[in-house]
């Protein structure tokens, strides 16, 4: 089984970066192989259906699509902008919705965020499930916001606060069970 870890923020110091490499290593401690990308490596221009028409899908979406279709399941790990979803995810979203089947159909997936604030970026997971779900994503109920995410952190990139962690472990666990009754199927 193969799970697609896709975390929403380019910068490089990101802490959604950070919380995505700490959920891949987490997944990691099951029997499943991770893939975790860099979205720099992503990089799309703002959807314009006349490029579509006249160029076609931008190469980088189409690389990312198969990625997703390749994938048992999904993390995605994306901050919150203006308590929505950050411009760069949902243009790739948009791209990737001209694509049918949708590359998200049918699979599972996990959303977490992370943010300084005492929110931790919830809102902006609100917003993002209507449109993966319409995109045929069957998202977990649960989700991961890390709040205070600057603070979060030791010097390895694991999680401070041990209850949290083992909050990540279980919401992980019932995420990779879901998804693996999902690839057996
Ligand atoms: C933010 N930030 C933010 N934080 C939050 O909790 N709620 C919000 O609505 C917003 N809005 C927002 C808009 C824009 C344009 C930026 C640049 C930032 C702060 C944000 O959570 C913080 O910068 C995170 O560190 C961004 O995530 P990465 O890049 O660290 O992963």
């Amino acid at each position: 089984m193969e799970i697609l870890v896709w975390p929403g923020s380019l910068r490089e110091q990101s802490l959604n970066r950070k919380l995505a490499s700490l959920i891949s290593q987490k997944l990691g401690e099951f029997d499943l192989e991770v893939d975790l990308i860099d979205f720099r490596e992503y990089s799309m221009p703002l959807f314009d259906g006349d490029i579509q028409n006249t160029s076609g899908l931008p190469e980088t979406t189409t690389r990312l699509a198969k990625k997703i279709s390749d994938c048992d399941g999904f993390v995605l790990v994306m901050p919150e902008y203006n308590y929505g979803v950050p411009g760069p995810v949902k243009n790739a979203i948009d791209w990737l919705s001209r694509i049918r089947p949708y590359p998200t159909s049918g699979k599972v997936g996990f959303l977490s965020s992370a943010s300084p604030s005492l929110v931790g970026g919830a809102r902006g997971l609100i917003a993002v499930r209507p449109t993966l779900s319409f995109m045929g994503a069957w998202l977990m109920p649960d989700a991961f916001s890390l709040a205070n995410a600057s603070q979060a952190f030791d010097s390895e990139g694991s999680l401070r606060d041990g209850e949290l962690d083992d909050m990540l472990r279980e919401m992980l666990n019932k995420f990779v069970n879901a998804a693996s009754k999902f690839a057996d199927q």
